[in-house]
Order: C-alpha cells, then sequence, then structure tokens
C-alpha cells in the first residue's frame, strides 16, 4: 500500500516537472509583444501571409524557436535574429506564454479544390509511401502538442506552411529533433506539399 502510494506520488513529481517548463508571464510577455505586433499581430493574429500566425501556438515551440533564430544555424531568418538576439531566456519564455494565452481567429484564405489529398495525409499517411498521419503529433484540429512542444498548425497561412515544408525537405531547417519533419517531408511531392497546406490553412478549433 505504502508502495503504491510512493510510486503514485513520484508520478505526479514527474509530471509535475515536465509541465514546469511553462516558466514564462503572461503580463510580462504582453509588455514586450508590442514590438513583434507590427507582424505578427498584437494578438499574434498575423494579417500577412508570410508572416506566421503566433496566436494559441505553445510556449515550449515558441521558446524553442526563437532559441534557434538567435543560433542563427538550424534555422535563419534575417528578421527574427533581429528579432530575437536581445531576449533573454526568460524574455522568449514570457513571449511564448503570452501568444499561447491569445486564441487563433479565423481560418486562413485557401482553395477549397486543393485540399482533398491534404485531408488524406493529414489524417491518415500513406502506408506505401511511408508517410504518418500528421493529426498523430499536430492533433486532428492541428492544435499540436503544448506538452510536447509539437506546433500547432490551426488556420496557418498557404505560403507560410508551403516555405516552412521546403525549408524542412531541402534541409535548409534543421531544428526538428530526430529530423522528425525531415523524414516526413522527404517523402511528399510538391504537390502534396500545396495540397497539405491548403488543408492546413482550412482547419479552425
Ligand atoms: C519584421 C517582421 C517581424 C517581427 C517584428 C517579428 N517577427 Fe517573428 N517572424 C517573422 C517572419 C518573417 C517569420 C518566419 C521566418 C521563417 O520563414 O522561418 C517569423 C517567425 C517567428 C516565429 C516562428 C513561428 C513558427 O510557427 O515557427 C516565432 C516564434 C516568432 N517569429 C516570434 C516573434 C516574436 C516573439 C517577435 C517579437 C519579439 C517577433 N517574432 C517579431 C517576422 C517578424
Ligand atoms: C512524429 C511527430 C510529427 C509528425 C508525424 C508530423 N510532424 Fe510536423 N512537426 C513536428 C515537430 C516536433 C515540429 C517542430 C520542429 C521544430 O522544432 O522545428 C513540426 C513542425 C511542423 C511544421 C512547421 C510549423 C511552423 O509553425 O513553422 C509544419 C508546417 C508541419 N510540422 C507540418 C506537418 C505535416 C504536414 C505533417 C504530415 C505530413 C507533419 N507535420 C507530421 C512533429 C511532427
Amino acid at each position: 500500500m505504502m508502495k503504491q502510494v510512493f510510486l503514485g506520488l513520484l508520478l505526479v513529481i514527474s509530471v509535475l516537472s515536465q509541465n514546469a517548463f511553462a516558466l514564462g508571464d503572461v503580463a510580462a510577455g504582453k509588455i514586450k509583444a508590442a514590438v513583434c505586433g507590427g507582424c505578427h499581430g498584437l494578438d499574434g493574429n498575423s494579417l500577412v501571409a508570410t508572416y506566421p500566425k503566433l496566436a494559441g501556438q505553445n510556449e515550449r515551440y515558441i521558446v524553442e524557436q526563437l532559441a534557434a533564430f538567435k543560433a542563427n544555424v538550424k534555422r535563419k531568418n534575417t528578421l527574427m535574429l533581429g528579432m530575437a538576439t536581445p531576449l533573454s531566456k526568460q524574455d522568449a519564455a514570457n513571449l511564448g506564454a503570452y501568444f499561447q494565452s491569445q486564441k487563433i481567429k479565423s481560418t486562413a484564405p485557401f482553395d477549397a479544390a486543393k485540399i482533398a489529398r491534404g485531408r488524406e495525409l493529414y489524417n491518415g499517411g500513406d502506408l506505401q509511401k511511408h508517410i504518418p498521419a500528421c493529426k498523430a503529433c499536430h492533433g486532428p484540429t492541428g492544435a499540436g502538442n503544448a506538452g510536447s512542444g509539437y506546433p500547432q498548425l490551426t488556420g496557418q497561412y498557404v505560403p507560410y506552411v508551403v516555405a516552412q515544408l521546403k525549408a524542412f525537405k531541402a534541409g535548409t531547417r534543421t531544428n526538428d529533433v530526430n529530423k522528425v519533419m525531415r523524414v516526413v517531408v522527404d517523402k511528399l511531392s510538391d504537390d502534396d506539399i500545396q495540397s497539405l497546406a491548403n488543408y492546413i490553412a482550412s482547419l479552425k478549433q
């Protein structure tokens, strides 16, 4: 009996320490986010298709991306290098907490004629081509997985998503741990990528 209680406690502690990642302060993040608003929208609902939406994006993922831009090796972008360089780890956590607390407001423009193959791949993968279902990690509505830091994709812009999938494929974006995305995109054709991006743009939570 005591042993069971003890094991139960250990489990609680290990779950808590995984969640202990969330160190950001929403109010402090909101103040810092003013400078991000010009491109990403003040509440993270960017209005420009080449600037990703950050509203509802999970803190862990945001923190990891800011660190990657700052290091400028595995994910490079001139605009974001400039933005990420002055940020401390605490700033990044605060910004992540702030954007995570915001809500995605709408889908992104998409071509309904193009989404069929994307829907199929997203939800079921392709056994023959060894493509896993995207929803296994990104969730059926694209909500992602905050605990694991898998990004939210819901309603993200087509041009942005296409650019990222192509960057993983070309090997210019390499910050995916264990090549988790590079292995996936390797088997996607250009048409698959277009269709997936249009399907993702159509997702809502
Ligand atoms: C001048 C425009 C601009 C400003 C200002 C800006 N960003 Fe960005 N941001 C971008 C662009 C462009 C990208 C996409 C980069 C790429 O293609 O890899 C991006 C990407 C990101 C990403 C990755 C999103 C994802 O889904 O992977 C995060 C996180 C981010 N920005 C956070 C911030 C934060 C926090 C600030 C404010 C401190 C900020 N940005 C300010 C233009 C900007
Ligand atoms: C095994 C888990 C897993 C599977 C399956 C998976 N992804 Fe991902 N995906 C990730 C992770 C983790 C990242 C973040 C990588 C990083 O840190 O750069 C990511 C990143 C992305 C991004 C970049 C998001 C952004 O905001 O920049 C896109 C787009 C994406 N995935 C689309 C897909 C699509 C489409 C599929 C299915 C064909 C898929 N993913 C399957 C785990 C997965």
